[in-house]
This record gives C-alpha cells, structure tokens and sequence, in this order.
C-alpha cells in the first residue's frame, strides 16, 4: 500500500456527510482497488457548531477553506458545496496549488466548467463531475469515455428529479401542480425556494455540462431555451393521456444537419411508450444517440446522499488510481476550443409538433376562426378535442385542444398572439411541445 492520499471535503451537508458514510462502509474495497488508502484532512462547512451525523469527525471542522486547500498534505479537493463565488474560489485554488477536483456543483460547471477544465488541464490535474449531472447515474462517463469515438446526435434527459416527481404525481394521483410541488418539498425532494428546479434552470445547468461533452463546444447555458413546468395543469395532463401521450420534464441538445445545435429544457409530451415515459417519480435518466450505437438509455436516482456519493467517490477513486499510476490528467475537457462561436438555432426556428389549449367563448364562427388564424400562419392541425364545461357557465363555451402538424414555432406563436388578443379566447392559450424522438 502506497503513501495515502490526502483529501480536503469541501461542505458536509447531504452530499458531504453521504460521501464520509460511503468512505466509512467501503473503506476496504475502495483502498483494494486504489492500492493506496484515503485520508479525509479537513471538512470546510460554515457552522462548525451545528449539530452533525456522529460519522463526521468534529476535529476536522473548519471555515478556513483557504488554509485547507492549500495546505501540502491535501492532494485531492472534494467540493460539495454548492454555490458558484465561494465554491469557484476554491476550486480554482485547489487547481492553481496543484491539487486535484472532484466536485459535484453543476451550476459552476455550467458557468465556469471551462475555464476551470482548461486550468486543470495546463497544470497537469484532474477535474472530475460525475455527480454534478443525474446524480448516481455515470452519464458523464458514459459521454466522455465509453461513446467518446462515436459522434452523438442528441441528448435527451429527465435530468430534474423534482420536476419529473410533481409531473409524475399530478399524472398518477390527478394532483394539481401547486400540491404536488407541496407533496414534493415536504417528501424532500423539492427546495425550499424550489425555482431552479421547476423554472428550467437546474436542468438547463446540467444541459449545459452535457451538450459540452458530447458536442465539444462551448456551450453555455445562455444558449439553452428555457421553460418551467409550472405552465403544466392537470388538465394537460389528461388531455396528453387521451391523445397517448404523457408530459415529461425534458432537457434536449442535438445536433442538427446543418451544424448548429438545438438546446431546450421544457414540459413535452412524449409518446406513452417512448423510452422516456417510462421513467417516473424521482427518477433521472438520459437517452443518447449515437451515430454508430445508435439509441441507449441509462436511468436511475439523480439525487440523495447515497447515489450522488457513489458518483463523487468513484471520481476519487479515478483520480486516486490515476495518482497512484503516475499519470493523471490524462483525458480531454471536452470542449475543443473555447474561443470558438456556438452556432445555436434560435428557438423561433424550431420545427416541432405542439400541444395546445384554448379556452374559448361561446360565440358564433370561433372554431372557423380559431382554425383559420393557424391556417394562415402555416399551420395545420393533426387532431383536435372540444369540451364543454361540466358546470353550464354564460362565459366559457368549450375547451379546444389541438395537436398541430409540425410546424415552426414563430409561426405558431404568431398565430397564437393573434387568437388570444381577439374577443374569442376568455384565457392565454397553452401550448407544450410534442417530442417524438424519446
Ligand atoms: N443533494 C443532492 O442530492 C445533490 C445531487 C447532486 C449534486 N448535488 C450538488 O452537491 C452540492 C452540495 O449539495 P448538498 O445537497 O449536499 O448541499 P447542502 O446539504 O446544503 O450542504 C452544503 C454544505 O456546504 C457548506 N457550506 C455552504 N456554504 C458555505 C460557505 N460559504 N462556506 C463554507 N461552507 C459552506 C454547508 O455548511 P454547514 O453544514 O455548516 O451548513 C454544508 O455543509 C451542490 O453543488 C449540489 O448541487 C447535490
């Protein structure tokens, strides 16, 4: 058994504390595959004295994440922390004093991952993320070695346990989407402030790590398209199932044949027996196709202490092996050259089927009316609903609900501006994006 290797734990909070559980229950095996051992030196937290799990060892608390990281007997820094300031500039200190990364942050990924990879990379270091995207499923692996000869075409992700939580509940238990995200934060899986999750952006963060990877362009999540799932109710939800489809959270990046990329995070439907309506509650998974292996599908926990803690100590074992053999910082950041323009298709130029659902009036000629501002804006219907209210209202004459032809989405938004500034309408249309590919 070598010398052991040095680790400072950046945070302690749920990933940190699974990360000492993990270390503590396979201590043994993980140092039979290093063939060296690991030694925890230092805990960055910010409150020392809050009350912990009895596994985390209360000697080696400290705030000064500075004088850790820098110290000579740390070789490898573990951030899970979160955050982008504070995280960023330790991260970036751990890389300028040669020390190696392990970190599980995916929004200073997305907004720094570059730049710290091209740190990394001309000091000589490793900068290893599994855990920033779908929590305990290695997609970044599978990305960056198992399919790295193979040029990807798309990336399709539920890549938001929360979001696919609230969608998968308001489909199964006919909630609506205010009390599922209620049951959702107080069964832990939504945040207090739950934005992020339900707003797109955690998505779009880890859309961002992945489109990187498997384009190798600079993406940055100023390019993805973004839409929440809180403009999906209840009755999307059962209009959806009676076309046959169900609504998914989904992230989306793919290549187009004209070379720019197509990156989206937003509710879609997708067909009751695509790949991806099979994946339900909490559950993550991502759908990749290759141009030579065609379509594969890895699912599993996208979050909890348990999962995202095998994905970060799988990375220090990578790094710890790597040190052991002498040879670390031996694969590519990804991104070819960071300088270069990200051609990206602007989201108006989407060509795509649409969900949409209006309520209209009950006024003479709407349906002719409705159906000729489509027309008049190339766009064609494939099927339509009409429903009347339960309850007899003077106002609300029926529920339309068209799925369209494809179509390009200016145009469809064009005509739907039009429908909804004139008398027929009582509310804005909704409209949700149909995938056929996942
Ligand atoms: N939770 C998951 O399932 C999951 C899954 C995948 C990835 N991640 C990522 O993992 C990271 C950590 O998530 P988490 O859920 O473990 O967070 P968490 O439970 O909130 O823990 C954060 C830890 O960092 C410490 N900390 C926060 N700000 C600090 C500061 N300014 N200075 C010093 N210490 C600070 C906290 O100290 P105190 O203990 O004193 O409060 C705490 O120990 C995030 O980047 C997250 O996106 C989480």
């Amino acid at each position: 058994v070598g010398k052991p290797i040095g680790i400072a734990l950046i945070g302690c909070g749920v990933v940190g504390t699974g990360v000492l559980r993990l270390l503590a229950e396979h201590r043994e095996s993980i140092e039979a595959r290093i063939g060296s051992s690991l030694e925890i030196r230092g805990i960055v937290v910010s409150d020392p004295s809050r009350e912990r799990d009895p596994l985390v060892p209360s000697a080696l608390l400290t705030t000064d994440g500075e004088a850790l990281v820098r110290s000579h007997d740390v070789d490898l820094v573990v951030e899970v922390m979160g955050g982008v300031a504070r995280a960023g500039a330790l991260v970036r200190l751990a890389l300028e004093t040669g020390k190696h990364v392990v970190t599980a942050n995916k929004a200073l990924l997305a907004e720094e991952g570059v730049a710290l990879s091209a740190l990394a990379e001309q000091k000589g270091l490793d900068l290893y993320y599994e855990a920033a995207v779908a929590g305990g499923i290695p997609i970044i692996r599978v990305l960056r070695e198992g399919l790295s000869s193979d040029r990807v075409r798309a990336v399709y992700g539920i890549v938001n346990g929360t979001s696919n939580y609230i969608l998968s509940r308001m489909r199964s238990a006919g909630l609506e989407f205010a009390v599922a995200l209620a049951e959702a934060q107080s069964a832990g899986y939504a945040e207090a402030d739950p934005t992020l999750d339900v707003g797109g952006g955690d998505a779009a963060h880890k859309l961002t790590v992945l489109a990187r990877l498997a384009f190798g362009q600079h993406v940055r999540t100023e390019h993805v398209a973004i839409e929440g799932i809180d403009r999906v109710s209840r009755v999307d939800m059962q209009f959806a199932e009676r076309f046959g489809y169900e609504i998914k959270p989904l992230a989306i990046a793919q290549r187009l044949t004209d070379g720019r990329l197509d990156l989206r995070v937003h509710p879609a439907l997708v067909q009751q027996d695509a790949a991806l309506a099979g994946i339900h509650g909490a559950l993550n998974a991502v759908y990749v196709h290759g141009e030579l292996v065609g379509p594969s599908l890895l699912s599993g926990l996208g979050a909890g202490a348990g999962p995202t803690a095998v994905s970060v100590v799988a990375d220090v074992v990578d790094v710890a092996q790597n040190l052991v053999a002498g040879a670390p910082a031996r694969r590519a950041a990804g991104v070819r050259d960071a300088n270069a323009k990200v051609s990206v298709q602007p989201i108006g130029e989407l060509v795509s089927s649409y969900y949409v659902r209006m309520t209209v009036r009950d006024r003479p000629g709407v349906l002719a009316r409705v159906t000729g501002s489509l027309a008049s804006h190339a766009v064609s219907v494939e099927q339509m609903v009409q429903q009347r209210p339960e309850t007899a209202s003077s106002e609300v004459a029926a529920t339309l609900v068209f799925l369209t032809h494809e179509a390009r989405e200016q145009d469809l938004r064009a005509a739907i501006t039009e429908i909804d500034a004139s008398q027929d309408v009582v509310s804005p249309t909704n409209v949700i994006r149909i995938v056929d590919q996942a």
